[in-house]
């Protein structure tokens, strides 16, 4: 890769795991894979993957243990008591970063499938970096990813805007975005449509917009701990977040991601802040790229790419050990990675996908991925521990309702001061 992930060797900074004991048997021939994917385009590109699978090893009964709510804020948690249990499933979905390393791997939850990526070649097709920072342990690789998602993309009903004389161009500035949005208020049109069932996706739009203001090198500090959650800088991410606030839809929490999206795709709200996932919807939809939806960074982050990546882990004494070897091995193939991304939103994260089975999108995003500056997420588990990520979640909640930026501003402060990663 390029560019270097702006994330220290996170694996250096943790301590050796005591591997709990276990006492599963090998079961019947069955493979339990675990995740959060369930929204229309989630769930289709999951069942790609299902699919190039049954051709590869057809006798394996496929357990699809889903449980619903984006961003996996429902699904972490009975994951965390099934592993606690000493009952995992066979492989479950995970983000790299401080997600996988801290709360899998660290606890002794899993197997390396270091193996894996000698004996497939993975070690050519995978961006090197991404897996050495995101991935690695005591030299040891934990996951493979099936995809590459870009967080930082602003959605837009393409006809709502025109029809209210709006140009998007390659690129948007904050104040673009907030005379856009301007306008549409002032014709009655909910100008940004929200769905923060899952508080996650306001902390999405905030992460977005932090970025926008404080540029990849921010980040980096930011999460390094150079930088403070009060400098002068997020303070001015916070309060255009909070203007931001100001042009959502009044029922934004009793709504979900999709739901939000599919306002978009009706044409009742003009744009809609989330990563690539919502592409899945589009697509899902039968939405013409371009004719019906269109995209562009979110208002700032052009040159910069926050990876949301989705990866398969193997669990420590896996039930069905072989079938889930045989699985992860599926979702890092080249045919895999080209059938599911087509449908999730997400880029192939092997650089050796035939770029032209592709639509615009996607040649989009890989573009950007190749040459932009790649910068971890922190809604999505990867740039910070999961305490950290939950208080960021927590202040967001509180936030949504009081905008009050010294007390957003103390409590990451507080979060990050309690937190090993950002001193
Ligand atoms: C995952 C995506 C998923 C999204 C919404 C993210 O955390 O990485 O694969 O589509 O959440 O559920």
């Amino acid at each position: 890769m390029r560019n270097s992930i702006p994330l220290i060797a996170i694996a250096a900074l943790f301590a050796i795991g005591q591997a709990p004991l276990r006492s599963e048997a090998a079961g019947e021939n069955k493979l339990e894979v675990f995740s959060w994917w369930t929204s229309g385009g989630e769930a289709a590109a999951l069942n790609e993957l299902f699919n190039v699978y049954k051709k590869q090893d057809s006798g394996v009964a496929i357990v699809n243990a889903t449980v619903a709510g984006g961003g996996g804020s429902a699904a972490r948690p009975v994951l965390q008591t099934r592993l606690a249990g000493n009952n995992p499933p066979d492989s479950w979905q995970t983000h790299p970063g401080w997600e996988l390393l801290g709360q899998y791997v660290e606890p002794g939850y899993c197997e390396p499938i270091t193996d894996l990526y000698k004996s497939n070649g993975w070690d050519k097709a995978f961006p090197k970096e991404l897996v050495a920072s995101l991935m690695t342990k005591d030299r040891k690789i934990y996951a493979v990813l099936a995809g590459v998602h870009r967080g930082n993309v602003l959605w837009y009903n393409t006809k709502l805007l025109e029809k209210n004389g709006i140009k998007v161009g390659n690129t948007m500035t904050f104040d673009e975005f907030l005379a856009a949005c301007d306008k549409l208020q002032a014709a009655g049109i909910t100008p940004l449509g929200l769905g923060d069932s899952g508080i996650w996706a306001s902390a999405e739009l905030f992460e977005n917009t932090l970025l926008g203001v404080i540029g990849p090198k921010g980040w980096n500090d930011l999460f390094s701990g150079a930088m403070q959650w009060d400098d002068p800088k997020v303070k001015q991410a916070m309060n255009l977040f909070a203007r931001m606030l100001n042009y959502v839809n009044p029922d934004h929490s009793a709504q979900s991601w999709d739901q939000a999206i599919k306002t978009l795709m009706e044409g009742k709200v003009a744009f809609c802040s989330m990563g690539d996932w919502a592409d899945g919807e589009f697509l899902k939809a039968n939405m013409k790229e371009k004719e019906d939806f269109g995209w562009v960074s979110h208002p700032g982050t052009d040159g910069s790419f926050i990876i949301v990546a989705d990866g398969f882990t193997l669990a420590k004494d896996a039930p069905h050990k072989d079938a889930a070897v045989a699985w992860l091995k599926m979702v890092g193939s080249k045919e895999a990675q080209e059938a599911f991304n087509k449908l999730k939103g997400s880029i192939p994260a092997r650089t050796d996908v035939d770029r032209s089975k592709f639509d615009a999108y996607h040649q989009w995003s890989m573009d950007s991925f190749g040459k932009d500056k790649l910068v971890a997420s922190c809604v999505h588990g990867e740039a910070a521990p999961a305490a950290f990520q939950q208080a960021l979640n927590d202040a967001v909640t509180a936030f949504v309702a009081d905008k009050n930026v010294d007390n957003f501003a103390n409590a990451l402060v507080q979060a990050a001061r309690d937190s090993q990663a950002m001193k």
